[in-house]
């Protein structure tokens, strides 16, 4: 019997195209694994009413390992007429199904590695005095909470009479208080001390697992002082516990303006959901974006690892696919070194590496072309193609 079973979760548009791949490279590395596809995404939702079915659901309880590739999400008007009609008017309402199985299983450390591959020509670059430039090494690694933050859900338009009489006991609220409901908004963020400790302290495992001498932590206490100052605290608590491992506080607005000035600096930041959110896009944008951003959503129990791009809908009828495989591959890559695999997950790390700096074989990503069917006639590798061109370095 394996000694593995994954549930994979293609989703919708080029998640059907890159997660193939990244199966095809984890058998090429004697990754020792079963293989269950399950279903995700916007047809789950046109036809069930519902984007993360209970069948999905039960296959992760019961085999706790995940890959995923991306799903498609509409605003609520797109989502309610593209329901099909016998469920149209029944009450069902659209929740992304990456934010409900995060918090489902509890998959609360998000990793996001954005780790630069030497001779990628999207690489983040620098103009020195001498009119010369600088292409420093970027090796950082976002840990994102995933479960609460602005993104734990709890918001309204129009907030109930319980929940006004509540804001309007706050002084704050004073400026607000006459605005009529249906003009007011309000969304919740929620950070709790548990959380917090259980992020921050996987920043600074991480960090002391591969001797870097700093963990970030960017908020911004200074002015969300409740959340952000939570947040704060905890990390000077766990600090504590690594007296080796320096703690560098950033604020979030403050922290952007670094990565763009001094990326190589920060190695390990941590951060509340949204922050954590903006922050790894933002630091993926300088080692090559959404082609190359994997991450992973990892929990005591189970955990699913996906690339951070979406659906890409405008390139998912395109025959040949012509989308960059990478963010996938290293995400499968992620679940092998999870499991503990390192061998084999560094393995596919280097084969990624040596495609990328060899230059041979790009996708349209990376030769800065505009991606199309015509992609592949200005000399663009197809997904597949490099697909091959990792696994023939394996
Ligand atoms: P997206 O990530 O799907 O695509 C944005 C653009 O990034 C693409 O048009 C393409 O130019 C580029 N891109 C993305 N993946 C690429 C790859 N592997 N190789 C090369 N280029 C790549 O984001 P967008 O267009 O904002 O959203 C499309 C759909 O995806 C929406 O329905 C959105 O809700 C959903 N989405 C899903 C996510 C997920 O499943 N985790 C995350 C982000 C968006
Ligand atoms: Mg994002």
């Amino acid at each position: 019997m394996p000694k593995y079973t994954v549930v994979t979760m293609p989703g919708d548009g080029i998640g059907n195209q890159v997660l193939p791949e990244s199966l095809r490279v984890l058998k090429a590395v004697g990754f020792d694994a079963d293989y269950i596809p399950a279903d995700i995404g916007w047809d789950c939702w046109c036809n069930q009413g519902n984007a993360l079915p209970d069948h999905t659901i039960d296959l992760l309880t019961k085999h706790k390992l995940g890959l995923f590739g991306a799903i498609t999400s509409k605003p609520n008007k797109a989502a309610q007429a593209e329901l099909k009609p016998e469920l149209q008017g029944k009450g069902h309402v659209y929740y992304s199904p990456i934010v409900t199985m995060r918090q489902k299983f509890n998959l609360d450390i998000c990793m996001r590695p954005c780790i630069g591959f030497i001779g990628n020509p999207l690489n983040y670059i620098r103009k020195r005095t001498d009119g010369g430039f600088d292409e420093p090494q970027i090796n950082t690694t976002i840990f994102r909470q995933g479960t609460e933050g602005m993104y734990a859900g709890v918001e309204w338009t129009n907030p109930p009479e319980n929940v006004r009489a509540t804001l309007n006991s706050h002084l704050r609220f004073k400026a607000f208080a006459n605005i009529p409901g249906p003009d007011l908004a309000v969304s919740v963020r929620i950070i709790t001390r548990n959380a917090a400790r259980r992020i921050i302290t996987a920043a600074f495992e991480y960090a002391k697992k591969k001797k870097f001498k700093a963990v970030t932590i960017c908020e911004k206490p200074n002015v969300l002082r409740e959340t952000s100052g939570l947040m704060e605290e905890v990390a000077k608590e766990v600090k504590k516990s690594y007296p080796d491992i320096q703690l560098w506080s950033t604020n979030i607005d403050a922290q952007l303006m670094w990565l763009n000035k001094n990326p190589e600096d920060y190695n390990v930041v941590v951060a509340s959901n949204l922050f954590g959110d903006i922050l790894s896009d933002a630091f993926a944008g300088l080692v090559g974006g959404l082609g190359f951003a994997a991450s992973g959503n990892i929990g005591d129990d189970v955990a699913v690892f996906e690339p951070t791009h979406g659906s890409a809908p405008k390139y998912a009828e395109l025959n040949p696919p012509i989308v960059n495989p990478i963010a996938m591959i290293l995400s499968a890559a992620m679940m092998v070194e999870h499991v503990g695999e390192t061998d084999r997950a560094d393995r596919i790390k280097n084969a990624v590496a040596a495609v990328v700096n060899e230059g041979k074989v790009r996708t349209y990503d990376i030769m800065r072309i505009p991606g199309s069917a015509k992609s592949i006639s200005q000399g663009a590798a197809s997904t597949t193609q490099m697909a091959d061109a990792i696994l023939a370095k394996l």
